[in-house]
């Protein structure tokens, strides 16, 4: 769908639907909305006075204008509920967010080929215009992502072509367009995140994620190394062929690099790419194995954010870094009680072979170290445990720096990726000791997402370091209660690509 910014009237503008908005508790709209209630003639506040149109959030009301007898060139116009003008921030950005959502699925049920609509909770002690233009632009194209690459005979059949954003106000307008051009290529990056993590894993092969990543690099003059079997047996990455051991599809282990101009920092982001999960020797139960094809979310954002990171300009360098494989059973597979030596000369004992998401991350958190970043923040869909933990709302963030950590908080809300933070004190260690190596693989049910985390942070040295625990965060499977009207239900999120991007813009 295109994203056009127009300097235009609401009353003006020619439109199959126009989309206004209501906060909650408004009798008497004002500015946009008001005017296209003088418009109407008094409809909407009517509406507002029947009881029908309340401003709550998540709200919907469509208005037939009886085109060309009203003072409208709109033919439909829908008032969407933005909730209080009292509620707290963080709940008015994402009532805007899900507003602009709800209002371009309406779209697409109406089968409108366009629609119009204002920027919403931005102006007098709303959020900042930059704040609600994006969440107005980005959630309205996210909320019309389909994956339909493989549907045939039932494809659907209308799709909407264009959303433009009406603003009046000249100053105003470039202000919306060049925010217009950050929420195009932030979208590109989060339905690439989302095409890759959700599409079938016998299409999206570890081959398949290098030759993506590959293309990433052609298109934005990114450098690129791409390593094979040869290569990471060359280079003693022996924790990524452990996993790959079982699988009939090579591994490829992918190091991007976006150089900014004039940067003094360099970020290194490291994704967990396990294009199936198995589960291994240690294999899962069968009900709903077929969402560990989203087990290379990590890689796939990675990916996106180095496309994002090309795409505008980035003022810090940022290395990309990713191994992918399957994690499948077999008689070559990796075992439990085997012993492996990592790049960075560590060992590990293997104790459950579905651990290992950590196992192929110590490799790649290992080179990236080795590359000096500033910093290192990795994604993985890594412990059912953080899933349990926090649900489908918050990411799992843990660190050695507190003081990054703070940053990517806040980054976190800004973004509306948002992640909780949960400890890694010294003591939950104990569950990862083992006579056999330096460390091993599981600790356990209890505390899984942080003894997780332990284990990689044995590999990260002295380098300020977040680990991003997505297991909850990466999809939709369909078991949720609520899925955010932005997101697609079932598929992918695409979460982590803003949040990064938010946290370069200030990172110090
Ligand atoms: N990929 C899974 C984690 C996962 C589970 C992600 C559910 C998304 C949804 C990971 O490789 C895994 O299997 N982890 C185990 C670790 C355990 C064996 C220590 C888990 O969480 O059960
Ligand atoms: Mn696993
Ligand atoms: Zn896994």
């Amino acid at each position: 769908m295109d994203l056009r910014v127009q300097q235009a009237s609401v009353t003006e503008i020619d439109t199959p639907l126009l989309i206004v908005n209501l906060f909650e508790g408004v009798t008497q709209p004002e500015g946009a909305t008001g005017a296209v209630d003088r418009a109407l003639g008094g409809q909407i506040s009517q509406l507002i006075a029947d009881g029908e149109i309340t401003g709550e959030p998540a709200t919907v009301t469509v208005i037939h204008t009886n085109n060309g007898h009203s003072g409208l060139k709109a033919r439909r116009v829908a008032v969407v509920g933005l909730g209080k003008q009292s509620d707290p921030e963080q709940e008015r950005f994402e009532n805007a967010r899900v507003a602009a959502a709800l209002a371009a699925r309406k779209a697409r049920e109406l089968k409108v080929d366009s629609f119009a609509t204002i920027v919403h909770g931005a102006g007098a002690g709303g959020l900042s215009l930059e704040t609600a233009a994006r969440a107005t632009m980005e959630s309205s194209i996210l909320a019309l992502y389909r994956y339909e690459q493989f549907k045939e005979a039932t494809k659907s059949n209308h799709s909407v072509g264009a959303c433009t954003i009406v603003e009046q106000d000249a100053e105003r307008t470039r202000a919306l367009e060049q925010q217009a051009e950050l929420a195009r290529v932030t979208c590109d990056a989060v339905m690439k995140v989302r095409d890759l993590s959700v599409g079938p894993g016998n299409y999206v092969t570890p081959t398949f994620l290098a030759d993506t990543a590959r293309e990433v690099a052609s298109a934005h003059g990114l450098e690129i190394v791409v390593w094979g079997k040869d290569e990471l047996k060359a280079h003693g990455m022996n924790a990524i062929l452990a996993v790959n051991a079982g699988s009939a599809q090579p591994p490829a282990f992918v190091a991007m690099k976006y150089s900014a101009p004039a940067a003094t920092k360099t970020l290194a982001v490291v994704g967990k790419g396990i294009t199936f999960d198995s589960g291994g020797i240690s294999i899962k139960p069968a009900d709903h194995m077929e969402y560990m094809r989203h087990d290379m979310t990590g890689a796939a954002t990675v990916i996106g954010f180095m496309q994002l990171a090309a795409a505008t300009h980035l003022a810090v360098n940022v290395l990309g870094v990713f191994a992918a494989t399957e994690n499948l059973p077999s008689g070559s597979s990796y075992k439990p009680g085997d012993v492996f030596k990592a790049y960075n000369g560590k060992t590990m004992e293997i104790v459950n072979t579905d651990a290992e998401g950590r196992v192929i991350l110590s490799d790649s958190l290992a080179y990236a170290v080795e590359q000096k970043p500033d910093a290192i923040i990795d994604f993985a869909t890594l412990t059912g445990a953080c899933q349990v933990a926090l649900g489908d709302h918050a990411t799992g963030l843990m660190t050695n720096n507190q003081r990054l950590a703070d940053q990517l908080l806040a980054a976190g809300e800004k973004s509306g990726d948002r992640c909780w933070q949960l400890p890694l004190w010294k003591v939950y260690g104990e569950q990862i000791k083992t006579a056999m190596a330096d460390v091993r693989n599981s600790g356990g049910r209890r505390a899984g997402a942080i003894t997780a985390a332990l284990f990689l942070k044995e590999f990260v040295a002295d380098v300020p370091w977040i680990h991003l625990d997505i297991a909850g965060t990466a999809y939709a499977d369909g078991e949720q209660t609520y899925v955010a009207p932005y997101n697609p239900k079932p598929g992918a999120t695409g979460v982590g690509v803003r949040l990064l991007w938010h946290f370069c813009q200030s990172w110090t």
